[in-house]
């Protein structure tokens, strides 16, 4: 039997929601996980530190008995956010970062910013003071192709964003491209990014190919193989730059299986079990440990987690679905399939 401990990992991006479902979701997740960024995606949207302290008051409550998870929380940047806000944030001591979603980018962006130039001055006080800006980088023009947004984001706000504030501190979230990996290994700025277990298992076959597969679809959207491998290769290739965040986000079964389906894929259930697969399979196990519990709490500046975990190579099959209380059932990825790590106090 094939075992390995490793510290115990931190998810860098996460999406818990609120209420039945957050109930439902959090063990997974706490489970294996010491501290998760929680997105700030709600409705209404986290926009505030008080906001951000109530949810944290939630999700500290609905944890499992004994559990020692750590929620880090995020605030979401709209056009009305203040540099005053910012400062708030900062003195909390909880609010870790600010998230930029485009407006329309994706799950409940509405509120979101359609003109970079309107948030310039809290850019600026997040530069100052030491906040963390996460993107979900892609542009949203609808006359710019799905498959070229994140390339297109970096041309036109990302690059130009870092030449204006050389200072400010951006994690690049859930990134999907060869170039989306070069330009953040090659930056000069501080700059990191996530990468999720979905898109190093799945490229865009994976949700097009033989009948749309709706619990393959996300944003950024799975991109050709050519690009799995970039990712592959940067998550495994040693660099601080690049460490482990699921994007994991419950929607229920009917939201998804629609005519209009929602975007995100569940993988809290089995996260570092599937990444634990695929760095074995790129013959990278020894670099598991720094991606997924050590260059994260690094660029966040936060200590790294002293208690540990072990996976055993055994492989258990993933449930069809799991109930989500009220709210219906989600089905997570791999469902009715095996994974071939597990957790050994699971
Ligand atoms: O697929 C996604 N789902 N991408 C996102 O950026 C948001 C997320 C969600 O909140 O469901
Ligand atoms: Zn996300």
């Amino acid at each position: 039997m094939q075992k390995i401990t490793l510290p115990r990992p931190d998810d860098w991006h996460l999406h818990l929601r609120d209420g039945a479902i957050m109930a439902a979701v959090l063990p997974h997740t706490a489970q294996r996980f010491g501290r998760a960024i929680v997105m700030p995606n709600l409705r209404p949207p986290v926009t505030t530190t008080r906001q951000a302290t109530a949810y944290r008051e939630r999700i500290l409550a609905a944890r499992p008995k004994g559990s020692r998870f750590r929620p880090l929380m995020t605030l979401y940047l709209t056009e009305n956010t203040t540099p005053r806000e910012i400062t708030l944030a900062k003195q909390s001591g909880h609010v870790q970062a600010v998230k930029l979603y485009p407006a329309g980018a994706t799950t409940h962006s509405e509120a979101g910013v359609r003109d970079i130039t309107k948030v310039h001055a809290v850019l600026e006080a997040m530069a100052e003071q030491e906040i963390p800006l996460l993107v979900h980088g892609e542009v949203t023009d609808p006359q710019i192709d799905i498959f070229d947004r994140e390339k297109v984001f970096i041309d036109q706000i990302l690059s130009p964003l870092l030449e204006r504030l050389p200072r400010l501190r951006v994690v690049f979230e859930h990134i999907t491209t060869r170039e989306a990996a070069d330009f953040v290994r090659e930056s000069s700025n501080d700059i990191a990014a996530t990468i999720t277990v979905h898109h190093l298992l799945l490229n865009r076959n994976a949700m097009l190919a033989g009948g749309i597969q709706p619990h393959h679809y996300c944003l950024p959207v799975p991109k050709r193989e050519t690009h799995r491998h970039a990712l592959i290769a940067a998550a495994t290739s040693g660099s601080p730059r690049f460490f482990l965040g699921t994007d994991s986000a419950p929607h229920t079964r009917h939201t998804k299986e629609s005519g209009c389906g929602c975007a995100g894929i569940y993988t809290a259930h089995a996260a570092i079990e599937l990444y634990a697969e695929l760095f074995e399979q790129a013959g990278a196990l020894d670099r598991l440990a720094e991606f997924a519990s050590g260059f994260g709490a690094d660029f966040y500046r936060l200590p790294r987690n002293t208690d540990t975990i072990t996976l055993i190579k055994e492989s258990w099959n993933v449930p069809q679905h799991y109930p989500l209380g009220i709210a219906g059932a989600l089905v997570p990825l791999r469902a009715g399939k095996p994974v071939s790590w597990r957790i050994a106090n699971a």
